[in-house]
């Protein structure tokens, strides 16, 4: 049943007849290297995994299990899962090797959100390592001379767009509080492949090559993305050797070896001296930088509670409002064939995405009523509003229960996908979600120390009033610019029963909340529910993903009266399930796998 209810939507390029051959499956990912024909490092495990997923299977395991972007860096992590570390062991382990075999989505000059179950206690965390705005940073920072926006890339490249990067600081408070392996250990797998090499993949070469030109404006970046002009080829192994030194400093001296001395002076020139376009960036910003523990935001949906992260993260208010507002219907009855359950789950989202515009920041700066946002209360009401058969006309925010006094205008800040998710269980029983990015492909394109520097800032609303009204997501120094990371672990009867996220800029709401819908109401395992293609409505416009299944409801929608719009979105999800065993999922748009054991 499961079966034939995907087979009509999946994937176009993922209906392979059966398993693939071994050396297929890992060219999928890792090709052969330009002498010597070896797929390096992949072992018998990852390439079942890589299989699993090429055939749209789930990986299963007993004790552990950790799903990510990319071959290497899992196998980072589940080496120090095998040795008895603790999922944030496994973590660290994990973001070191992706800031280097995955350099354009996430790493050390970038930021991240954490969401913990501790098996120990029984208790849900966050830990906010998101980036923050400089002190020197003005509200006006991405306006012209006449108050008006930037255009998007005029802000993005170069040093005006870097914040404070968070990542550093959360890799080491999460080992401090839940580590159990030696800090120094966990660089190790990325201090070698940084010294010894490893093999650009496919969507690390395709990626340097549409970017050619803001690569090539820095020297340093130039150098390691475009060495003599040429954009990297896939296949070809790559060192970087100052990756390997920063990741010594870093397993000998901590954080502090980053946010102070060489790393962190490399960081303050890159950013102030970018030709054309230097930030503010300074050492006192890095020097004070801080993680912050936070209550996760928790939604109930069905029977379960859906648990994330809150602000300066739009991702598990939005999500939330998502799945409250269709608590109200039966989506299981429909199913995902029938136009009316993508109708509920569009204008849904639609309707939260409005009040995200309007109410979602960072509270530590504006007054929220988070609580309000996801109060079921409140969002039967907003539910009430989808009990139509059409597109919805208008979608605007709604009247929260708030508890300040407040008036804020729609936000208009722009964010396009990059990022990289981490999902990872334990065998203490302990569960990680963390969704870490540098914002854009490849940041802000600076690099300094082997690795490149966000653009984070730009996830800022450019503009600051509208018609006067202030606007909650505006630039403020000190600030972490609001996002839409969606880190999820979902929780029933008190305990742990998936952990999942993604990247796509603010798409990552749809795609973690349509995964969550596929696998709580349509009863589709983990690999189906990421697999399912896409349908997702932020501002009116139905996205459906291109040459998938997804395409076939475009007429039906056009009917309902929504704009439709066939493209590419390419999600990252990774998943794990959590119940008798442990079942993983990795998002067949991408080269990760989940392993476990
Ligand atoms: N920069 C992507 C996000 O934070 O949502």
């Amino acid at each position: 049943m499961k079966r034939s209810l995907i087979s009509g939507l999946l994937l176009a390029t993922m209906t392979f007849a059966g398993p693939l051959a071994s050396q297929e499956a890992a060219d999928a990912v890792a090709p052969e290297g330009g002498t010597d024909g070896q797929v390096q490092g992949l072992t018998a495990e990852v390439i079942a995994s890589l299989e699993a997923k090429l055939a749209g299977e789930p990986v299963t395991s007993q004790n552990w299990m950790v799903a990510a972007a990319n071959p290497l860096a899992v196998e980072a992590g589940a080496k120090v899962l095998r040795a008895g570390g603790s999922a944030a062991d496994a973590m660290v382990a994990v973001q070191v090797v992706l800031g280097l075999v995955e350099p354009q989505s996430s790493g050390l000059g970038g930021g991240a959100f954490l969401v913990w179950y501790d098996a120990a206690s029984g208790k849900l965390t966050t830990l906010d390592g998101r980036e923050s705005a400089p002190l020197e940073a003005t509200h006006r920072l991405f306006q012209d001379e006449n108050g008006e926006p930037l255009k998007f890339f005029d802000a993005v490249v170069g040093g005006l767009s870097v914040g404070t990067p968070g990542t550093p600081a959360l890799l080491e408070e999460a080992h401090r509080r839940w580590g159990r392996s030696p800090w120094p250990g966990l660089f190790s797998d990325g201090i070698n492949l940084a010294d010894e090499g490893f093999l650009v993949s496919p969507r690390l070469a395709s990626l340097v090559e549409n970017d050619a030109e803001r690569l090539s404006r820095f020297p340093e970046t130039a150098a390691y993305f475009l060495p003599d002009g040429q954009p990297l080829a896939q296949g070809q192994r790559l060192t970087n050797q100052a990756y390997a030194e920063t990741l010594r400093i870093m397993a000998a001296e901590g954080s502090a070896g980053f946010y102070g001395g060489e790393i962190a002076a490399g960081i303050v020139s890159a950013v102030r001296n970018a030709p054309g376009n230097p930030g503010v960036l300074s050492g006192t910003d890095l020097a004070l930088y801080q993680v912050i523990e936070r209550d996760p935001v928790c939604a109930t949906y069905r029977v379960y509670e859906v648990c994330g992260m809150g602000p300066p993260s739009s991702g598990a208010l939005t999500v939330g409002q998502i799945l409250g507002m269709l608590n109200g219907y039966d989506l299981a009855a429909s199913g995902p064939e029938d136009i009316r359950s993508w109708r509920l789950i569009g204008d849904a989202s639609r309707l939260a995405f409005a009040d995200r515009g309007r109410y979602m920041a960072d509270h530590d700066f504006v007054p929220m009523p988070t609580q309000g946002l996801v109060d079921p209360a409140y969002l039967s009401e907003r539910g009430a509003l989808l009990s139509g058969e059409a597109a919805l006309i208008d979608a605007g925010p709604g009247n929260p229960e708030f508890d300040h006094a407040s008036n804020w205008a729609d936000d208009i800040s722009l964010e396009l996908p990059s990022t990289s998710h981490i999902s990872i269980v334990d065998q203490y029983g302990n569960v990680l979600s963390m969704t870490t990015t540098i914002e854009n492909g490849f940041g802000s394109r600076l690099m300094t120390n082997g690795f490149l520097l966000n653009n984070e800032l730009t996830d800022f609303s450019f503009k600051t009033h509208s018609d006067g009204v202030p606007i909650a997501n505006r630039l403020e120094p000190g600030k972490r610019p609001r996002s839409s990371m969606s880190p999820t672990i979902v929780m029933q009867d008190g305990a742990p029963v998936l952990a999942i996220g993604s990247p796509g800029g603010s798409r990552i709401i749809g795609y973690v909340a349509k995964s969550i819908i596929a696998w709580a109401d349509w009863d589709m395992d983990v690999q189906q529910a990421l697999a399912l293609p896409h349908l997702v409505n932020r501002f009116g416009t139905f996205d459906v993903e291109q040459g998938t299944g997804a395409e076939g409801l475009s007429d039906a929608l056009t009917e309902l009266g929504y704009e439709v719009n066939a493209r590419d979105l390419t999600s990252g999800l990774h998943a794990i399930e959590i119940g008798d065993m442990l079942t993983g999922g990795a998002d067949p748009r991408r080269e990760g796998i989940a392993l476990g054991e």
